[in-house]
Parts: structure tokens; C-alpha cells; sequence
């Protein structure tokens, strides 16, 4: 028994793709789609289409990846579109749809299209693209980040998530909650990639990555202890009825186990996915069944967030 539910929705498993990963165009959600994923989520859209950065612009290192993308989407109007004749063909089903607007007016037309459409699932404003150069990003902003939120929630009407950068201390994990349940939100997503991180190729003494001189998000093992530190930092401040989707490091069963621990309603999956496809989700389930096997658990919530302390 896997099932998990953020607002009035269920889903038959916790994993996910991590927005960005697997998912910018028709072909890769097809395949999400047709996944053992128990959901999936689209890639961050733009009012418009974005090229986004000349490449190289993602490298797989030996402990995760690093990347530069700098918002590549085909565009708002498509994932509405996708997302919609998902739901039609599918009954019962949603996906998430990622937004990711470069100011606070892009953000809010993309909402208003959205409560406006027949949209039926969860839109998740993404709080922390680091690629973007000169536009910081909203969640390092706590006044920015509260501002938003507040013009959001005077007329979205349906379920709403946040992306959240990690955060480093605990003043930051206390100012962010206490702005967080202010709001009606369904659910927050910890974390997105560890902005601006400088991977290094020795032998030709050069960056690996454009534009920023080879800064750029990291993600992967290198993330998995900031990622957890910020699902179980969230999951204990929160209200209860915000649920945390936990998203960093993810390779195993082991990893989710983990995650749930911390308290992740939904467990998502990104450096791992875009290294070895779809095909991980029914490798990475089969070795959560056989964890929750051998602990005795039937289902997750008999330990979902009941990590010990000492
Ligand atoms: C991009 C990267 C992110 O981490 C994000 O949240 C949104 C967009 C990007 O560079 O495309």
C-alpha cells in the first residue's frame, strides 16, 4: 500500500519526476505518463517559449549533475493544453503544472489562465529558478516570496504548491514557515537544485557549463542532506494540512524511505531519472516494497515522518 494524497487527490505511488526532468515536451510526458511514477509534473513554462541558455547547459558528474538550463519551455499555453487532454483522457487523474514566470505580472497571468481554464489539478509556482541571469530568485526574497502569495490567494481558487530553494539556517526555516502558513497552500516542494555551484574539470583546468562561467545548479548525491534537512525542517513547522514533496538525491528505495521518513508526501525524482529514464521508477518502487517488507510496514503512512530523534 503506497498510496499518497496532497488536497483531494490520490495517487497510487509517491514517486514523481522532478520538474525540468523528463518532462519539457510531448514525447518525454508521454513517457511519464505511461510510467509506474504515481504522478508527474511538467517543466517549469513561461508566458511564451524560451529558448533558454546556449549549451553545454547540463553535465552529469560523478555525484549528481550541474546545470544551466536557464528555463528552455514550450510555452504556458502548451502544458495547459497537455495537462487538459490529459485529464480528459485519463478520468480521475491529474498531473502537476510548474510555472515559473520572470516577474510577478507573468506569474499572475499564468494563475488567472489557470483558474480560468478546466484545469482540474495542482499548479506549483516555482519559487527558485537560480539560471536566470539577473533575476534572483523569489525565495531567497522572503518579502517577495510573502507578496506573491498574497496576490496569488486573492483569487486562485484551486490547489496551489510552492518550489522552494534550500535553506541553510534555522532563522530562514522559521521566517519562511511562519510566511508559509499564512496561506492555503496544498502542498510545498523541498528542495530545488543548490543554486550556483562551480563543478570543475581538472585535466583541461576549464568550467563544464555556459553561460554564468560555469555556475549552476546542483543536484544529485552531493544534495541529499540539504534536501532532507529541508523536507523534516518544513514537515515540523508547517501546518499539518500542507503537505511536503520532497525532492533531492533520490536514487534508491533506500533514498525514498528516507525522504518519507522526514515526512514527503510524494518523493521525486531528478539528476537519477534524466541519467537512466523511466525505467527507474519500477526499479526504485520494487526496493521501497521490499524495505517496507522487511521493517513489517504495510503502508506508508504507518511511518511516513516519524523520524527518530536521539
Ligand atoms: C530552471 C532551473 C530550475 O532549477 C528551475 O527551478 C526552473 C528552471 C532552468 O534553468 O531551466
Amino acid at each position: 500500500e503506497l498510496k499518497s494524497k496532497i488536497a483531494q487527490f490520490e495517487f497510487e505511488n509517491p514517486l514523481m519526476n522532478a520538474s525540468g526532468v523528463w518532462c519539457e515536451n510531448a514525447e518525454k510526458l508521454d513517457e511519464m505518463k505511461n510510467s509506474s511514477s504515481g504522478s508527474f509534473v511538467t517543466k517549469s513554462a513561461t508566458p511564451q517559449l524560451r529558448e533558454g541558455n546556449p549549451s553545454p547547459r547540463y553535465v552529469e558528474v560523478p555525484l549528481g549533475s550541474i546545470n544551466s538550463m536557464g528555463l528552455p519551455n514550450l510555452g504556458f499555453d502548451f502544458y495547459l493544453n497537455y495537462s487538459l487532454k490529459f485529464q480528459e483522457e485519463n478520468p480521475g487523474k491529474i498531473n502537476f503544472l510548474s510555472i515559473a514566470g520572470m516577474s510577478m505580472e507573468d506569474n499572475l497571468e499564468m494563475l488567472h489562465k489557470l483558474n480560468d481554464s478546466d484545469f482540474k489539478g495542482l499548479t506549483e509556482l516555482n519559487l527558485s529558478c537560480p539560471n536566470v541571469p539577473g533575476k534572483p530568485q523569489i525565495g531567497y526574497d522572503f518579502e517577495a516570496t510573502e507578496k506573491i502569495l498574497e496576490k496569488a490567494f486573492e483569487f486562485f481558487k484551486k490547489p496551489l504548491g510552492v518550489k522552494l530553494p534550500p535553506y541553510f539556517d534555522f532563522a530562514h526555516f522559521d521566517e519562511m514557515a511562519e510566511i508559509l502558513n499564512q496561506f492555503p497552500l496544498a502542498y510545498v516542494n523541498c528542495i530545488n537544485s543548490v543554486g550556483n555551484g562551480l563543478y570543475i574539470d581538472t585535466e583541461n583546468e576549464s568550467v563544464v557549463i555556459k553561460p554564468k562561467d560555469g555556475f549552476g545548479g546542483i543536484g544529485g548525491a552531493y544534495v541529499k542532506p540539504t534536501a532532507l534537512a529541508n523536507v523534516r525542517a518544513f514537515y515540523t513547522r508547517l501546518n499539518k494540512n500542507i503537505k511536503i514533496i520532497g525532492c533531492g538525491g533520490v536514487e534508491s528505495g533506500k533514498d525514498v524511505f528516507e525522504h518519507l521518513l522526514c515526512g514527503a508526501e510524494m518523493v521525486q525524482i531528478g539528476t537519477h531519472l534524466a541519467r537512466n529514464g523511466v525505467q527507474v521508477f519500477d526499479k526504485i518502487l520494487t526496493e521501497l516494497s521490499e524495505i517496507m517488507n522487511q521493517k513489517g510496514y504495510n503502508s506508508i503512512d504507518e511511518f511516513r515522518g516519524k523520524l527518530k530523534s536521539l
